[in-house]
C-alpha cells in the first residue's frame, strides 16, 4: 500500500510527488509545506485544512453530470440542488458552498430552526431553501417568514399534524405562503450503514393513506396549488444503486398519481442525499458500486420513462447531496507524538562487562544478519528469546539482561522485515502484525473522526511525507484522550503500514482525508478536546494563501462553554498558588504568568514531555 490507496479514494485531488502528498491543483502545494508554515507560528496540535476548490469541483460535477443526462435523455424537467446544512454548518464551509454554488443557483436545506435561520441568512435570493425534519408552529412560521423575505422556500411535511399547522398559519397571517412538500414513506430502503432513513419503518414520511389525506386537507383549505414537491431520502452513503432505482420507481409513480389527482402545481421530485463518497483505501473493498455518471443518468432516465408511460409532465429534479459535496474538502492533519516501541531503540542497550552466552549470541546475530541468512538468524533469535525468558523466570538472568534481549530481538525482527520487505514470508507478516507499532497522534478521535468511533466508518489515512520509502510498521493509532475507544486498531483485513521514524530527529505527520462531511458537528468535546485550529487554503497558479484561521477554543473558553465562570476558575487557581508555601514571590509571579498562558491555549499537547 505504498500509495495508501490514493488512486481509489482521492478522485485525483491529491498526488504523490517527491515523496510528499501534494494537491493536484494549480501550484500544487504539498500538504507538508502548508502544515509546516502553519506550525511555524507556534501551532502544535491537530489542524484542519479546508480546500474550497474541492467544493467547487464537486458542485460543478454534480450539475454537469445531471445536465448531461438531461440532454442525452431529452428530459423536460430541470436539475436543482440544495446543500443540507446538517452535513457541515461551519462558517467557512458554508461560505465556500454558497459562493461556489452561486452561478448554479445552488440552495440550502435546513433540518432544524437554527439551520433554517442560517439558511435564511446565507441563501442567495432566488436559490431554493428546502426545510425538512419535524417542525412546530414556530418553525413553520419561520418558513413563512423565509418565503416572505423572498426565498424560494419549500416546507416539506413529515406528518399530517405539520400540514394542519401550515394551514392554520396560512389562514392566520398575511405572510407569503411557502411551497409545500410531502416526504413520502417508501417501501424501498437504502443500503449501507445509514440505510434506515428509508423503508416502511423509517422515522420520516407519509404513507399512501396519509398522502391521500394530505391532498384532501390541502384541497379543502384551498391550498393545493402550493403543493410543489415530493421528497424522499433513502439514507446517506448509499453503497448500491439498485435500492435508489427501486425508490425512484415508487416515488415517480406517486408523483404521477398525485398530478392525476389534481395536484397541478406539483412539479418537483426531491431525491434527498445519499450519493456516496469513496472512503476505502484498499482495492478489495469499495464504498459504492456506481459512479456519478451512472447515478445521474439512472435518475433522469427512470423518471422520464415513468412519466412518459403515464403521459405526465417530467418533474424538475432536486437533490440534497451533502457528503458528496463537502467530504473531500477537509483534511485533518495530526502530528505523531510518539512511537511506543521506540522503547526498543538500540541506543538503550546497556551491556555488562560479562553478558550471558545467549545474549552474546544475540549480539552476533544482530550484527551479522543479512539478506541470505535473515530467516535462519531470525529463527535463532526467537528461539534464544524463549530460552532467555525461561532463564529470567528461574532467576538466572536479571532485568537488565532481559531488557537487552528484548531490544536485540526486536531489532533483529525489524531488520528481517526490512530485508525481506519486497517478498515477506507468511511468518514475517504474522510477526509484523504482532510487533505492531502504536503511533500516538495529537488529536481526539471523538472530536475529529466521530463516525470511526460510533460506526467504525473508515477514513483514508496516510503520512504526508516519506512516501519514497516503503512503510513497514503495522500501525495502530492512539489518540490523546484518556479513553480506550480512542484508538484505530490495526486491522489485518485493511492493514495500515507506516514508517519507522525517529521522532527525536524529525516530525511525522498523518493526514486523514474526506473528513469534511458530518465529522465536525458530530464531533464531541470528550476530555474537553475541542474542534482543532482550522485554515482555508486558497490555491493560485503561483502559490497558495492561508486564510480564515479559526483558533481552537482555549481551555478557559471550553470551560466557559459548559457553564463555568472564567473569573471563578482563574480566581481559585491564583488564590491557591498565592497562599502556597516554599516558593518566593518572584517564583509565584512567574508561575502565575505561566498558568495564565496555559489556560489561554487549547488543550492539545504541545510536546510529549
Ligand atoms: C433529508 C436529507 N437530505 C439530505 C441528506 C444528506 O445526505 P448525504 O450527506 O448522504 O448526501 C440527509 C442526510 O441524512 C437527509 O436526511
Amino acid at each position: 500500500m505504498k500509495n495508501f490507496g490514493l488512486d481509489i479514494w482521492s478522485n485525483k485531488n491529491f498526488i504523490i510527488e517527491n515523496g510528499e502528498v501534494k494537491l493536484n491543483y494549480k501550484s500544487m502545494p504539498s500538504l507538508l509545506n502548508i502544515t509546516e508554515s502553519i506550525r511555524a507560528n507556534n501551532i502544535k496540535g491537530p489542524i484542519l485544512l479546508r480546500f474550497p476548490h474541492l467544493i467547487k469541483k464537486q458542485i460543478r460535477s454534480l450539475y454537469s453530470y445531471f445536465d448531461k443526462a438531461i440532454k442525452i435523455n431529452n428530459y423536460k424537467g430541470s436539475f436543482n440542488a440544495v446543500f443540507p446544512l446538517k452535513v457541515n454548518q461551519f462558517p467557512h464551509t458554508v461560505e465556500a458552498v454558497t459562493s461556489q454554488g452561486k452561478k448554479y443557483n445552488y440552495g440550502l436545506e435546513a433540518g432544524s430552526k437554527a439551520e433554517l435561520i442560517l439558511a435564511m441568512s446565507k441563501t442567495p435570493i432566488g436559490a431554493n431553501i428546502t426545510v425538512n425534519g419535524f417542525k412546530d408552529r414556530e418553525m413553520i412560521t419561520l418558513g413563512f417568514i423565509a418565503a416572505q423575505s423572498g426565498h424560494n422556500t419549500t416546507l416539506t411535511i413529515e406528518g399530517l399534524g405539520e400540514l394542519e399547522t401550515i394551514i392554520e398559519v396560512a389562514h392566520e397571517c398575511n405572510l407569503k405562503i411557502p411551497n409545500i412538500g410531502i416526504r413520502i414513506r417508501l417501501h424501498s430502503t437504502g443500503s449501507g450503514i445509514w440505510a434506515k432513513s428509508g423503508g416502511m419503518d423509517a422515522k420520516f414520511g407519509l404513507t399512501s393513506t396519509e398522502i391521500i389525506e394530505a391532498i384532501k386537507l390541502l384541497r379543502s383549505a384551498d391550498l393545493l396549488q402550493y403543493l410543489s414537491m415530493i421528497h424522499f431520502h433513502i439514507g446517506s452513503q448509499m453503497s448500491d444503486i439498485a435500492p435508489l432505482k427501486k425508490a425512484l420507481r415508487e416515488a415517480g409513480n406517486i408523483y404521477a398519481e398525485l398530478r392525476m389527482m389534481g395536484a397541478y402545481e406539483l412539479n418537483n421530485i426531491n431525491i434527498g442525499g445519499g450519493l456516496a463518497v469513496e472512503y476505502d483505501q484498499h482495492s478489495h473493498s469499495k464504498s459504492r458500486n456506481y459512479s456519478l455518471e451512472e447515478f445521474s443518468s439512472s435518475v433522469v432516465f427512470l423518471l422520464g420513462e415513468i412519466m412518459d408511460a403515464k403521459d405526465v409532465k417530467h418533474p424538475n429534479i432536486f437533490t440534497e447531496s451533502g457528503r458528496f459535496i463537502v467530504a473531500s474538502h477537509a483534511v485533518l492533519i495530526t502530528p505523531v507524538l510518539e512511537l511506543f516501541t521506540q522503547d526498543y531503540q538500540e541506543k538503550l542497550l546497556n551491556f555488562k562487562d560479562i553478558n550471558p552466552p545467549l545474549i552474546k549470541e544475540l549480539i552476533e546475530l544482530n550484527k551479522l544478519l543479512s539478506n541470505q541468512n535473515c530467516i535462519e538468524y531470525l529463527h535463532d533469535a526467537l528461539d534464544h528469546m524463549e530460552s532467555l525468558l525461561t532463564l529470567f523466570d528461574l532467576g538466572y538472568i536479571d532485568l537488565q539482561d532481559r531488557s537487552n534481549a528484548e531490544i536485540l530481538v526486536h531489532n533483529i525482527i525489524k531488520k528481517a522485515l526490512y530485508l525481506k520487505s519486497s517478498n515477506p514470508t507468511d511468518e514475517l507478516e504474522q510477526l509484523q502484525i504482532k510487533l505492531q507499532e502504536r503511533y500516538l497522534i495529537n488529536a481526539s478521535i471523538f472530536q475529529s473522526l466521530p463516525d470511526y468511533w460510533g460506526l467504525k466508518q473508515h477514513f483514508p489515512v496516510m503520512p504526508l511525507h516519506h512516501l519514497n520509502s516503503t512503510p513497514l510498521r503495522a500501525a495502530s493509532l492512539w489518540d490523546i484522550t484518556c479513553d480506550s475507544d480512542g484508538e484505530i486498531g490495526f486491522n489485518p483485513e485493511k492493514p495500515l503500514y507506516l514508517h519507522d521514524i525517529n521522532l527525536d530527529e524529525e516530525d511525522y505527520f498523518l493526514g486523514f482525508f474526506n473528513v469534511g462531511a458530518y465529522q465536525e458537528t458530530l464531533g464531541m468535546d470528550h476530555n474537553l478536546f475541542t474542534h482543532p485550529n482550522e485554515y482555508t487554503i486558497k490555491i493560485n497558479d503561483e502559490a497558495y494563501e492561508i486564510i480564515n484561521e479559526v483558533e481552537s477554543k482555549s481551555i478557559l473558553n471550553i470551560l466557559e462553554s459548559i457553564g463555568y465562570k472564567r473569573e471563578d476558575i482563574l480566581g481559585k487557581l491564583k488564590h491557591n498558588l498565592i497562599i502556597s508555601d516554599f516558593i518566593t514571590e518572584k517564583e509565584k509571579n512567574d508561575t502565575l504568568a505561566k498558568l495564565e498562558t496555559f489556560v489561554e491555549q487549547n488543550g492539545y499537547l504541545r510536546t510529549t514531555n
